[in-house]
């Protein structure tokens, strides 16, 4: 790739669509997350591998709150657009509704941010990603708050981590008091 290579956030934009057949349901009849987890991991790498136009792996994906059950019999619809990339890292905003198209009634599933990263398929070692063509002020938006997340979240990293090295248990039993457990040690 050359090094001054820009592509616009439309030409990797992608959109799933798949029907919730009856396999895809937990022991409660409702749609497993874990499935709906592996289809949005499925159009992260889509996105970012036709953005990098290269192997992709996951990186890291962000919490995923799930806010509405879906059924078995709906169809899920996933939208996932790079928002933000770096040197070889792309945040790929991803977006999941469900639909009763019977009732015609649409649910916000939820929406995460996946970090994929181009790896050189000979080396293993990550591989420089075009730059990003921002074309409207949503785009700038969603590239400056993909900017924001990174930074948090190496932040996020660095702050447990001095925690967990500082943490001395004997100081901090008084903040088991009021928690749901009983000391038996
Ligand atoms: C992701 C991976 C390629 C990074 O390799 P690395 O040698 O640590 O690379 P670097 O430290 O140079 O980081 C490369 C980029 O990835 C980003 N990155 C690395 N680890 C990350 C993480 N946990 N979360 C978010 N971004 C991460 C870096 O910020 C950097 O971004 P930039 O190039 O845009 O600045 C490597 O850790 C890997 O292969 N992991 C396994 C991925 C995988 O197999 N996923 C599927 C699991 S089943």
């Amino acid at each position: 790739m050359s090094e001054h290579e820009f592509r616009t956030v439309k030409a990797s934009q992608q959109v799933l669509k798949e029907l919730m057949v009856p396999s895809y349901a937990n022991f409660g009849g409702k749609v497993h997350g874990g499935q709906i987890l592996s289809l949005m991991d499925k159009i992260a790498y889509t996105c970012a591998a036709t953005h990098a136009r290269c192997y992709c792996v996951t990186a890291s994906i962000d919490s995923v709150d799930f806010l509405n059950p879906v059924e078995v019999g709906e169809l899920l619809t996933l939208y996932a657009s790079v928002n933000y990339v770096g040197k070889s890292s792309m945040e790929i905003g991803i977006k999941v509704v469900s639909e009763d198209f019977h009732q015609g009634i649409v649910k916000e599933t939820n929406t995460s941010y996946f970090t994929m990263v181009a790896v050189d398929e000979k080396t293993r070692k990550p591989a420089p990603v075009p730059g990003l063509i921002l074309e409207d002020d949503a785009e700038i938006k969603r590239f400056l708050e993909g900017k924001m997340r990174r930074k948090f979240k190496q932040h996020y990293k660095e702050e447990l981590r001095q925690a967990r090295r500082e943490l001395d248990i004997d100081k901090e039993l008084w903040r088991l008091d009021g928690e749901n457990c009983r000391l038996q040690r």
